[in-house]
């Protein structure tokens, strides 16, 4: 009898999980519009009357086009979201195309609410996500062409180049509206900027280091 009420707590545990990613949606679609005179409004965007949706509401072309990877990362990540797709609205998916130069860094962030899942389509990525406290447990591994690695919603992870051709990669994660925290200019080049005595106490350096490293992550109105 214990046992049951252990196995029912857990399923109703899991259940509150399972509801803490986007909500199923309560009808077929929800084509997201701009127009604050709509009377529906879920999930942060308003929904186009259903009976005006047409098959261009749920398409986006040109993920075949490469982003510009001319950039200090050297990694371009273009996300088609529900901005880009409105069709997307209320589904709980998205989805990226990311380029990456050779030696090209997409760097270390996290999507608060998705998860994501990988696939190289033609290069190698050296790619890894470390785990919350205290473990702070590093899982990482080479992949290649046609490879597919998960990325858990929340954790910290990057993909890196290894290769010395351009490498490129498409994933799907699980939100319309995914978000992203990039560590470094989360914490070093925010607006207005951390105090340097709290990221210098918090990573343990010298203040001209968190100010130096301020100044190549803030905006220039910032210091
Ligand atoms: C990514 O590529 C697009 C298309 O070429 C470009 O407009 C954009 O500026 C690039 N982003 C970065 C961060 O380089
Ligand atoms: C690197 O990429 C991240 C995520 O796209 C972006 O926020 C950041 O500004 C880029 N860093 C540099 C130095 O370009």
């Amino acid at each position: 009898m214990k046992g049951f009420g252990i196995v029912f707590i857990g399923l109703v545990l899991q259940s509150f999980l399972a509801f803490s990613f986007d909500p199923s949606p309560l009808q077929d679609f929800c084509v997201a519009i701009n127009d604050a005179r709509s009377p529906v409004f879920l999930n942060g965007k308003f929904c186009k009357d259903p009976k005006y949706a047409v098959a261009n509401d749920f398409l986006f072309q040109g993920l075949n086009i490469a982003g510009n990877t001319d950039n200090p990362n050297g990694s371009n990540v273009t996300l088609v979201n529900v901005d880009k797709l409105p069709g997307l609205n209320t589904l709980g998916v998205s989805l990226a195309r990311i380029d990456y130069a050779p030696y090209g860094l997409n760097p270390p962030h996290t999507h608060p609410r998705a998860t994501e899942i990988l696939v190289v389509v033609e290069g190698s990525l050296l790619v890894g996500f470390v785990t919350s406290n205290p473990d702070n447990k590093f899982f990482s591994k080479v992949l290649y062409k046609g490879d597919v690695f998960v990325f858990p919603v929340g954790l910290i992870h990057f993909q890196f180049n290894v290769g010395r051709t351009p490498a490129l990669a498409f994933a799907g994660l699980g939100s319309q509206n995914p978000g992203v925290i990039t560590i470094a200019n989360a914490v070093f080049g925010s607006k207005p900027l951390i105090p340097v005595d709290v990221l210098e106490k918090a990573f343990q350096l010298d203040a001209d280091i968190v100010a130096y490293l301020q100044r190549r992550f803030g905006e220039p109105s910032n210091y």
